[in-house]
């Protein structure tokens, strides 16, 4: 923490530098180096930049040119002293200064009520004062200062050593290399902290290695695995080999303990000088340190302690960084002494962890599903385990590809991942647990539901059925076609549509069935009376009239949803029409792709489908177009490109579009040299710019008009 006189003034030192900086010199390095430091604490530890990244650049290469021409101008204290050179092959172990405990777990109020009890009984009847503060989700580390200088940094390891990570933790912007514990009459210190990585820049990490994978696909090369949390990614970041690497990892260190203070002649200045762990707190964050300071509480009453936490519980997902729980300490370093600590862990503090975000469980069995495109999909049924209060029992394991990869056998623990409202998946097998008796596991060569061979595409992971008639498909079909966004058919859930279907007859096999139900049979059903079977018979009746484009999306061609359901639906009469389209015809559609092209023209070119439509008219389903709905095309536009920005006066976006679309233009979603004409409004911006940067025609809305109007 820089003292405001000192702000002040190294805030007048960094004007002066960038102002001047082409005339720095060597009698300036010293400045420069102090600036340095004074501008990474108010990015990386208070979050208040003070200047551009351009300016820190530049005042960066000053120095490190300075300092290459005068090698003896470089202290070990020098900003530049992070880039650290060179790769570690293998890290030395290092002995801590004094162990590292873990900490005892608290998981509910009773717990905690039990903790503070119990130091009641070693204390007495004194007044506790518990400090808390979120407990981090990182990996942990421990930096030794020697007269005032970042000497050593360590990984907890198994608490009594670690690797040395020296190299690595120069790196990291939040460290400081040097501060001024002499000024408090400390000689050599340790403190202790929790690597991280904020959320926001774990998910920019990820989508950076998305965008580098689509270069890759192209490239034909192999994919990056994407990072699962920020806790293995940090934690893995400490030890890697090539610190440059590390850097791209964005990490940050919490300080959250002061270890060890000595003042150089082996006396202790922790118990001496200080008396409470916020008071270290406090002094490690005017030294420097980024330290938990605005979200360390400090309670007098269990009880407060308790609420506490269960407010942190519900507000975690609003932190910036992944905490898992709370960690309470007491904070008097006289009662810490006096409570005193087991091999494991003090007994002055614990961790309250909030409801788990990650377990382990035993894989019971995979079943295989088949979809309705006859995708087979394999879902790992678990032993039931509590995430952050749901049971799961069920995860996808998505494809073959993914148990081969993350080498999950039938038998294996796994750890199942749950991070806030996102669907549980499996981080993958937990090999320590192995016993040998795990297998290998079998994708199916049949379908499960009718036996026929199941196929693999070449440019796909998944393993289809392809077998028209299969069971379990048709019943997926029908389940999607009464479904909400498709025919939208009341009274007719899942369950039900099931259930008729297992029925001996069946009740319904396939879409077309639904209009032909027997309304006695379903009466006669137990469960069923007149009222609910008359209002499943008028949802069914109803759905007849639904607009086309859910009949559309009910169909079930593969990649068609409601957008493009809905365009569909006012280009042709009769949906059948689309009988004589070519696959370029589809195509020429706004949005429409090769690959969505394809599948629409292969729908309507096969029989069965064909056969469905026809019969579904024949029963009285609506598969002619509301005339009113269509709109008759010209080629006045014919066939130039189109694209609108800024505010438009006589029609909305959508309308513009319909415009080009009836005129036989098309339209484009980004200003590329494919773009005929741009069409400016008033506020246009980017697009309008990088339009003129192209030279490509910009026209008004007026002038678009008289286009189709001529
Ligand atoms: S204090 C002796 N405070 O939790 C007490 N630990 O097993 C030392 N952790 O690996 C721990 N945030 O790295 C403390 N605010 C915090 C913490 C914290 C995260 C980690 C620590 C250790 C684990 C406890």
């Amino acid at each position: 923490m820089y003292e405001e006189k000192n702000q002040k003034q190294l805030i007048e030192l960094v004007n002066r530098l960038t102002s001047s900086i082409d005339k720095l010199g060597e009698l300036d390095v010293d400045d420069i180096r102090r600036s340095i430091n004074f501008l990474d604490w108010r990015y990386y530890s208070i979050s208040e930049p003070l200047i551009s990244d351009k300016e820190y650049d530049d005042l960066f290469k000053r120095l490190k040119d300075l300092e290459a021409a005068n090698p003896n101008l470089v202290t070990a204290d020098s900003p530049t002293q992070r880039v650290a050179r060179g790769f570690s092959e293998n890290f030395e172990t290092v002995a801590h200064t004094i162990p590292m405990l873990s900490l005892d777990n608290s998981y509910n109020a009773d717990d905690l009520i039990d903790f503070d009890r119990k130091l009641r009984d070693i204390l007495g009847d004194v007044p506790i004062r518990y400090s808390v503060e979120p407990k981090f989700d990182g990996a942990s580390l421990a930096l030794v200062y020697e007269n005032n200088f970042l000497t050593r940094g360590a990984t907890r390891g198994n608490g009594v050593e670690g690797d040395d990570i020296t190299n690595n933790v120069k790196v990291i912007r939040s460290i400081p290399l040097s501060a001024d514990f002499e000024r408090f009459k400390i000689n050599k210190a340790e403190v202790r902290g929790e690597a991280v990585i904020r959320k926001d820049i774990f998910d920019k990490i990820n989508e950076r290695r998305s965008a580098e994978n689509e270069k890759r696909t192209a490239e034909g090369k192999k994919e990056l695995e994407l990072f699962k949390n920020a806790r293995n990614t940090a934690s893995g970041g400490l030890r890697m080999k090539d610190p440059t690497e590390l850097e791209k990892r964005g990490l940050e260190v919490f300080i959250y303990q002061l270890g060890y203070a000595d003042d150089g002649e082996g006396n202790n200045q922790l118990f001496q000088n200080l008396e409470s762990h916020s008071e270290s707190i406090e002094l490690l964050h005017r030294l420097g340190f980024n330290v938990p300071y605005e979200e360390q509480a400090v309670l007098d009453d269990i009880q407060k302690v308790i609420k506490h936490c269960a407010d942190w519980e519900e507000k975690r997902d609003d932190y910036p960084y992944d905490i898992d729980g709370m960690v309470i300490k007491v904070d008097s370093y006289a009662q810490q002494r006096e409570a005193g600590s087991t091999s494991h862990h003090p007994r002055w503090a614990i961790a309250y962890k909030f409801k788990a975000k990650q377990a382990q469980t035993k894989l019971l069995d995979i079943e295989y599903q088949v979809g309705r495109t006859g995708a087979v999909t394999p879902v790992a049924k678990l032993q039931p385990v509590n995430l952050m209060g749901v049971t799961i029992s069920s995860v996808s394991l998505h494809n073959a590809d993914f148990i081969a990869e993350k080498d999950i056998r039938m038998g294996d623990t796994v750890i199942v991942e749950r991070a806030g409202d996102v669907i549980p998946y499996i981080v993958g097998p937990v090999t320590k647990r192995r016993t040998g008796l795990e297998v290998e596991v079998q994708f199916p060569k049949n379908c499960p539901s009718c036996s026929s061979p199941l196929y693999r595409m070449a440019d796909e992971a998944v393993w289809r059925c392809i077998y028209p008639e299969c069971p379990a498909q048709n019943e997926e079909r029908l389940i999607h076609y009464v479904s909400k966004g498709a025919m939208d058919i009341d009274g007719l859930g899942k369950d039900i549509l099931k259930r008729f279907m297992q029925m001996e007859p069946p009740i319904i096999s396939k879409i077309e069935d639904l209009y032909t139900i027997d309304y006695n049979r379903v009466l006669s059903l137990e469960g069923w009376k007149e009222k609910s079977v008359e209002n499943l018979k008028s949802g069914i009746e109803e759905s007849k009239n639904q607009d086309i484009w859910r009949l559309l999306v009910g169909l079930g061609i593969r990649h068609v949803g409601s957008t493009t359901a809905k365009m569909l639906a006012k280009k042709v009469h009769r949906l059948l029409d689309y009988r004589d389209w070519s696959r370029e015809q589809f195509e020429d559609l706004e949005d429409i792709g090769p690959k969505v092209a394809e599948s629409l023209f292969d729908f309507f070119n096969n029989e069965e489908n064909v056969h469905l439509i026809e019969r579904l008219g024949d029963l009285g389903v609506q598969i002619e177009v509301d005339e009113s709905q269509i709109v008759e095309t010209n080629d006045k536009l014919g066939g130039q490109t189109f694209l609108f920005t800024g505010t438009l006066e006589r029609m909305t976006r959508d309308g513009a579009k319909d415009l080009v679309d009836q005129n036989g233009g098309k339209n484009l979603s980004s200003v590329s040299k494919n773009l005929n004409f741009l069409v400016a409004g008033p506020g246009a911006g980017s697009k309008l710019k990088k339009a003129q940067d192209l030279g490509i025609e910009v026209i008004s809305e007026e002038e678009f008009f008289k286009m189709i109007e001529s």
